[in-house]
């Protein structure tokens, strides 16, 4: 991987504020091994530095991320073990303990989309596109989305979006209270960025402890995670997903 890929900021003008930015516009921020697991170590990293109160998730323009990288997805069903950084990330998102936001322009698919789950307060631009083709490709939903996603809003949106792969807009995804506001292109660093400056300013430990409060329990998202990969894991070797794999791959010949 391009360490450029995945690039780690702490901007002078936020203190306390962490950002963590996928940058891999040419390939719509498809998310490689090697980006999860800078990923993982970033979110170990931010949780562990009194520094560091806050985390913000970007994409680049017009992409946040096109989901797990899909030649990726063919090497793990070869070999399982190669799978250790993209489990990690999510083990990680999953016990994050620190406030997490996002600001998302355009694709949201798959995991672009999951993590916001993950997230505190996610900020949308109208032209965002979220959406879980996993059943398309024969896979099962990931990031304890089939626990957070009904939990956040309701079965049938929930089934709607992880079981039938119907993508949402960014209003959608409002209204269904998978994220938080719709802001413009040009607003959505700026606004992302000022509310992890007033969240990054209040009391940390009344900040911690509220969110605990408000979040499922950590024991339990981790076993539901588990129960996913374990699924998703048999999915990825079965031979419907490697065939939705190679549709993906030869779709432009
Ligand atoms: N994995 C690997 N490569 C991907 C990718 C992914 N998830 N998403 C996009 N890319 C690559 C494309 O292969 C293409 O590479 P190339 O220029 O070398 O051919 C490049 O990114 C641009 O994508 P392209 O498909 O040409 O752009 P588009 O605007 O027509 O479509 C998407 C963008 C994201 C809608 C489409 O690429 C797509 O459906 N990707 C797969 C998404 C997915 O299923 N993710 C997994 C979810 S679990």
């Amino acid at each position: 991987m391009s360490e450029d890929h995945i690039l780690i900021e702490n901007p002078e003008a936020h203190p306390g504020v962490r950002v963590i930015r996928m940058n891999r516009p040419d390939k719509k921020n498809a998310l490689t091994r090697a980006m999860y697991d800078r990923m993982a170590d970033a979110l170990i990293d931010a949780d562990k530095d009194s520094n560091v109160r806050v985390v913000v998730m970007f994409g680049v323009p017009g992409c946040f991320s096109s989901g797990n990288d899909l030649n990726d997805f063919m090497a793990i069903a070869m070999e399982p073990s190669q799978a250790k950084g993209v489990n990690r990330f999510i083990l990680e998102l999953g016990k994050f303990a620190k406030p997490l936001l996002s600001g998302v322009d355009g694709l949201a698919i798959g995991i672009g989309t999951t993590m916001n789950l993950h997230c505190d307060l996610t900020f949308a631009t109208p032209r965002s596109q979220f959406r879980t083709p996993f059943t398309d490709l024969a896979l099962v939903p990931e990031a304890a989305s089939s626990l957070l996603g009904p939990a956040s809003m309701g079965h049938q949106r929930a089934f709607a979006m992880f079981a039938a792969g119907i993508g949402f807009t960014a209003e959608e995804a409002r209204d269904a209270g998978l994220i938080w506001k719709v802001v413009s292109e040009d607003e959505l660093e700026a606004v992302t960025l000022k509310a992890a400056d007033d969240l990054a300013a209040k009391p940390p430990n009344a900040l911690a402890i509220s969110r605990k409060l408000l979040k499922k329990p950590v024991d339990d998202i981790n076993a539901r995670m588990h129960d996913e990969l374990h699924h998703f894991a048999n999915q990825l070797k079965s031979p419907e997903a490697m065939q939705a794999f190679q549709a993906f791959m030869n779709r432009k010949k």
